[in-house]
């Protein structure tokens, strides 16, 4: 028996030294998270981010009077998330920063989705993924469109998890994620994992080249320029925005729109137990004074050319 304990205690040095070895090439799995690659090794958003969290930051979304009840869920997002985690999305910097990037991009899912306005029960904050899709739109959102035609018949209206509006967003986003959208806009009402993705698609790629993803202006990727600097763009939630909807929420003051995105975001540190304090300070949180990287021309949809 005694003579045993050196043994075991062998094989577990050589079994440690191995791991020690394999380390650099190892490569995880995490069920269906994450497949077969060295990113999932690390911490993934589903080690900080769980589904009652998800619930929490969501809790109205499947009320009977939400438009959307029984489309989102939490699976739909960390399957989207997959593919973005391994380029940064959410495993950016340390816990910390992986938890406020996750905060952040939820916060405009959920100030871009919430019904909660005078609906009253639990704030406008509890009522994020209320919606999929514009519910009266004014027009088609159909523009003249050398690559990206209107497909006869179909509608552009804003659908999503942070909605795409036009037939040239839904041409761009349809084709750097491989999906028919310009021909099947419906689809980002149909499948939640979808519409995940066309969002966070749009949070890691730049409107332009040389300019920053909101991503990169959120995780410190970004270095602003002299010109950034004259026009008060910094890095932060507040440059987010502005990649995201330019001057139709920045450079505009005070306004609702950029503070109901505000809100949901700090509402929502505080819920992932991070704290709205970790935010940091509040220029840098806002875009009021921020000129747009791509002022609005004429048409909103040509915005993004280029
Ligand atoms: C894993 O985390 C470390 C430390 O944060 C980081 O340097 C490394 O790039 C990460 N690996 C991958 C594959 O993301
Ligand atoms: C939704 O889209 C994802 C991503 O393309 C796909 O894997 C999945 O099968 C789709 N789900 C349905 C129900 O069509
Ligand atoms: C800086 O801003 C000015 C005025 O908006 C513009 O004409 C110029 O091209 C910008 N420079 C760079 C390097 O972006």
């Amino acid at each position: 028996m005694a003579k045993s304990i050196p043994t075991i205690l062998a094989v577990f040095l050589i079994i440690n030294l191995m791991n020690v070895c394999t380390a650099k090439d190892k490569v995880c799995t995490k069920g269906w998270e994450c497949k077969s690659s060295t990113y999932c090794c690390n911490q993934t958003i589903s080690d900080f981010f769980q589904t009652y969290q998800f619930e929490n930051l969501f809790p109205k979304r499947n009320s009977p009077i939400a438009f959307a009840a029984g489309f989102w869920d939490y699976r739909s997002f960390i399957t989207a998330s997959a593919k973005y985690q391994a380029l940064g999305f959410g495993t950016t910097g340390g816990k910390k920063m992986q938890m406020l990037e996750v905060a952040a991009f939820l916060g405009h899912v959920g100030g871009k989705t919430s019904c909660g306005y005078g609906v009253a029960t639990g704030g406008v904050e509890a009522w994020g993924l209320c919606y999929k899709k514009e519910m009266s739109p004014s027009q088609k959102y159909c523009n003249p469109d050398y690559l990206y035609p209107c497909a006869p018949g179909a509608d552009y209206c804003g659908r999503g998890a942070i909605p795409v509006f036009w037939n040239f967003n839904y041409g761009v986003v349809g084709d750097a994620l491989k999906y028919d959208l310009l021909n099947h806009p419906e689809w980002l009402e149909q499948n939640a994992t979808m519409a995940f993705e066309t969002a966070l698609w749009r949070w890691m790629t730049p409107v332009k080249k040389k300019q920053p993803s909101a991503h990169d202006a959120f995780v410190g990727n970004w270095k602003p320029t002299k010109n950034d600097t004259m026009e008060k763009r910094v890095p932060g939630f507040g440059a987010t925005m502005n990649v995201l909807y330019g001057d139709l929420t920045c450079g505009r003051g005070d306004n609702d729109d950029m503070n109901t995105l505000v809100s949901h975001y700090l509402h929502y540190l505080d819920l992932m137990g991070v704290g709205r304090e970790e935010a940091g300070p509040h220029e840098f949180l806002v875009c009021a004074e921020q000129k747009p990287f791509n002022p609005t021309v004429t048409s909103p949809s040509s915005s993004a050319a280029t």
